[in-house]
C-alpha cells in the first residue's frame, strides 16, 4: 500500500495538482460535479481533532464532507485520550481503523507530521504553528473569482510573519504570483519556509516597511497580531510587546490606498478591528473576506474529494 493522500502543506505539491483541487472545488461550488458524481464521500467518514480553537474550519469540513455524502466526527483533545496524554502516533494508529482520513488543527508542525506518519489514512492540516494551508487554497480561489488569475500579480502581506504568512510564502512558489512581505525584524517568518521557496524560484522580497510592500500591489493580505500559539505560551507583557511592533503594520485607509486603485483586501479571519486592519478596510468596498470565507467550504470539498475520494 502507497503513502496515504495527506494534505500536510502547499511545498509538497506540484502546481498542477494543487490547480486539480481547486477545479474541483469550484465545479462543486458550481453545482457540476466531476464526473456526475455529488457524493463522492458516500459512507467515508472524517475524523476532525481540534486542539485548539476554530469556526471556519470546523464548520466548513464538516458541512463540506456531508454535502459530498460522507460523515465527520468533531474530536477536540481534551474529549480524547489525547489530552490525557496517549501520544498522537498511537491516537493516528487507532483512527486509521475506524475513518477514513484525519482533520488535525494542531499546537506544532511536529505532531502534524507525526499524525501522517502514523496514520494510513489521509491527514489533513487544518492548522499549525507554522502553515494554515487549506485557508490559503481557499485565498487563491477568491482572488481568482473576483480579478482572474493570480500569477504574476503582487500580494502584499503586512503584519506578523505567522503560519498564515508561511503558507502564503508557499504559494507564491506554486502559484507564480511576487509576495511582498512587510514585517516587523523580531516577527519575520520562518527562515526554513523561504528558504525552500527561494529555492524553488520564488519572487519573495521581506521589508519591515509596509508601504515600500502594499504600493503598487493586486492584493493586500493580513492576519491577527496574537495568533492562538501566543496566546497560550505568553503572558500579557508579551502580547502588549507584540502590539507595540505590529501597530506600524496595521493596515488602515492610508496603507491600502498605495495599492493599484483595483487591489483586494483579504484577512483569513478572525479579524481584530482597530488592530491589525481598521473597520473602513475590512468593511470597506475594497475587502473580499466574506467571500475568502465562504471559498473554504468550497476549496475544501477539492482537497477531500482528492484525498478521500
Ligand atoms: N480562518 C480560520 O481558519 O478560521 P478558524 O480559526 O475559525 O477555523
Ligand atoms: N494566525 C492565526 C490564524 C487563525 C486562523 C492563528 O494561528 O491564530
Amino acid at each position: 500500500m502507497g503513502e496515504p493522500r495527506h494534505f500536510l502543506d502547499l511545498d509538497r505539491f506540484d502546481t498542477s495538482t494543487l490547480r486539480g483541487m481547486l477545479k474541483i472545488g469550484l465545479a462543486y461550488k458550481r453545482r457540476q460535479p466531476p464526473d456526475g458524481n455529488a457524493k463522492p464521500l458516500a459512507g467515508k467518514t472524517l475524523a476532525m481533532i481540534f486542539e485548539k480553537p476554530s469556526t471556519r474550519t470546523r464548520v466548513s469540513f464538516e458541512v463540506a464532507v456531508r454535502q459530498l455524502g460522507g460523515d465527520a466526527i468533531m474530536l477536540t483533545d481534551t474529549s480524547t485520550q489525547l489530552g490525557r496524554g496517549e501520544s498522537v502516533a498511537d491516537t493516528a494508529r487507532v483512527l486509521s481503523r475506524y475513518v477514513d482520513a484525519i482533520l488535525l488543527r494542531t499546537t506544532s508542525q511536529a505532531r502534524l507530521l507525526e499524525m501522517a506518519r502514523h496514520a494510513t489514512v489521509p491527514v489533513i492540516n487544518g492548522l499549525t504553528d507554522s502553515t494554515h494551508p487549506c485557508q490559503v487554497m481557499a485565498d487563491v480561489m477568491t482572488y481568482e473569482e473576483h480579478r482572474g488569475p493570480i500569477g504574476g500579480k503582487i500580494v502584499a502581506w503586512s503584519g506578523d510573519g505567522n503560519n498564515m504568512a508561511g503558507t502564503w510564502i508557499q504559494a507564491a512558489a506554486r502559484f507564480d504570483f511576487d509576495l511582498r512581505l512587510a514585517c516587523p525584524d523580531q516577527l519575520t517568518p520562518r527562515p526554513e519556509i523561504l528558504n525552500w521557496a527561494r529555492g524553488e524560484g520564488a519572487r519573495i522580497s521581506i521589508t519591515d516597511d509596509p508601504l515600500k510592500a502594499v504600493t503598487g500591489a493586486d492584493c493586500v493580505v493580513t492576519d491577527t497580531w496574537v495568533s492562538m500559539d501566543n496566546e497560550s505560551d505568553s503572558p500579557r507583557s508579551s502580547r502588549e510587546k507584540r502590539h507595540n511592533l505590529l501597530a506600524p503594520f496595521r493596515v488602515d485607509a492610508r496603507l491600502m490606498s498605495s495599492a493599484k486603485p483595483d487591489a483586494v483586501f483579504m484577512h483569513c479571519l478572525p479579524a481584530h478591528r482597530g488592530e491589525e486592519v481598521t473597520a473602513d478596510v475590512i468593511d470597506g468596498k475594497q475587502s473580499i473576506v466574506w467571500d475568502e470565507a465562504e471559498n473554504r467550504l468550497h476549496a475544501q470539498k477539492g482537497i477531500l474529494t482528492w484525498c478521500m475520494a
